[in-house]
């Protein structure tokens, strides 16, 4: 074979190559693999049909509190078991280790793996080649920063309910801890699970109806019209007293739902309020009703009500976003359909469908689907976080930040208020 031949089958061989490399290039732009779907939009596509870790045994879970009796933690149990993504395997479901037996039997937890307190399972867990991965936070408030920064310190994943802590400077502290930690840490602000919500923030930062000009968020409840928690209501015992609850009453139990919505659809952040916050129930020292105005980034105004004394109320959570050439509005009541009105006169209504919307939106359309599958959602985002796509904490999953900025919320809120209905900025020093 001559050299001239031979320098001829090199350039085939170099234009070849050069045309595979363009071919796999070509197939990334156009077909990314699930994990960089989610990443690279996750905010503008549907959810990613395929689970990271189809194939992969789910991760396993551990859970503090949630034990037999409490509203939240059966509903963890039950999404993050949903999509086969986590299983629960460990926990300490209660201060009475006789609760926390019954609760692992319950939910077919090995009676071995039933722990007396969080710390003991974090070591034990530690110490098993098969221990827990994440953790699950679903005690009264007053405790998520001990359990959160102890579960981190052990190496594991954190997915706490809100609100994040019981105050801000607690809050602060545990953003700290999660910067320096390895594990992930992300808050379950159920409503950003829901389909529509998540079509809702797409279509807002897709420009829809134009920039936004206001936002409106609406939570009334009525199950604290009445001292209940004279009355022997667990759940309503720890909501009153400042030790469990933290600063706020309403405003830090639900109002931080309210203004977690308001910021994750429109894109906006609040920048200053003003709150006129009330205990309307005699004897309560924390706040039972609160009306808040708002600012946003932009000077955009904003209306926020969180009420637990809305006599007859539920959970009626409404969410409206206006802007210069429409406007969008989402309701509780029916979570799976979105309504957006043009200025135009055109109006648009959407219903939650698989086939429009993604894996998130779980069924073909007319399916009613609701709290637990949005719950899931964020279980499923969750586990791809854990996975590998680390990005969704922060964008699709609430992460400390939303956390720390709920809880200077509800401390300005009350500042505000305390202070007769001043206006002041979220970033400003606390002084009451
Ligand atoms: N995301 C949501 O939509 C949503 C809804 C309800 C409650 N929450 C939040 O979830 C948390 C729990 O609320 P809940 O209504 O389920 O309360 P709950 O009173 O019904 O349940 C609290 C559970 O924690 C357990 N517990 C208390 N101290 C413990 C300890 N030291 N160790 C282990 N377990 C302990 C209790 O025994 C109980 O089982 C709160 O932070 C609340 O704000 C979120």
């Amino acid at each position: 074979m001559g050299r001239g031949c031979l320098v001829r089958s090199e350039k085939y061989l170099l234009i070849l190559l050069l045309v595979k490399v363009f071919v796999k290039l070509f197939n990334y732009a156009y077909n990314p693999s699930p994990a960089a779907q989610v990443h690279g939009s996750a905010f503008l596509s549907p959810q990613p049909e395929v689970a990271a870790d189809r194939g992969r045994p789910p991760l396993r879970l551990g859970m503090v509190g949630g034990g037999p009796g409490s509203f939240i933690g059966p509903v963890h149990r039950m999404a993050a078991e949903l999509d086969r993504r986590f299983a629960l395997v460990a926990g300490s479901f209660s201060s009475d280790l006789s609760k926390t037996r019954a609760g692992a039997a319950a939910y077919g937890v090995t009676s071995e793996r039933a722990y007396a307190g969080y710390r003991e399972m974090f070591a034990a867990e530690r110490a098993r080649t098969d221990g827990i991965e994440a953790v699950a936070i679903v005690t009264p408030n007053h405790l998520h920063l001990p359990i959160a920064v102890a579960a981190l310190e052990s190496g594991l994943h954190v997915l706490s309910d809100k609100p994040a802590t019981a105050t801000l400077a607690e809050a602060l502290t545990l953003r700290d801890v999660v910067r320096r930690s390895s594990g992930l840490y992300g808050l379950t602000y159920t409503y950003t699970g829901y389909p529509m919500i998540r079509e809702a923030r797409r279509r807002v930062a897709r420009g829809d109806v134009g920039r936004v000009r206001k936002a409106i968020v609406d939570y009334p409840q009525g199950w604290l019209s009445s001292p209940i928690e004279r009355q022997g209501n667990k759940q309503a015992e720890w909501r009153v007293d400042p030790a469990r609850s933290g600063l706020g009453g309403c405003i830090g139990d639900i109002g931080v739902h309210a203004f977690n919505l308001a910021e994750y659809v429109s894109g906006a952040r609040v920048r200053t309020l003003l709150a006129d916050l009330s205990s309307v129930v005699p004897h309560r020292v924390l706040d039972d009703d609160c009306n808040v105005l708002l600012r946003f980034d932009g000077g955009q105004p904003g209306v926020l009500t969180a009420s637990q004394i809305s006599t007859g109320e539920r959970n009626g959570l409404t969410l409206r976003i206006y802007g210069e050439t429409g406007g969008l509005h989402w309701s509780h009541a029916d979570p799976t359909v979105l309504t957006l009105n043009y200025s135009d006169d055109r109006s648009e209504i959407l219903h939650a469908s698989s086939a429009q919307f993604g894996a998130a939106a779980r069924l073909p359309t007319g399916h009613p689907q609701g709290f637990i599958e949005a719950f899931a959602n964020i279980y499923s985002d969750f586990a791809d976080a854990v996975l590998g796509a680390r990005d969704l904490i922060g964008t699709v999953i609430p992460d400390i930040e939303a956390g720390v900025r709920s809880m200077r919320f509800v401390e300005r809120a009350i500042e505000s208020s305390r202070a007769g209905g001043r206006w002041l900025g979220l970033e400003d020093e606390v002084t009451a």
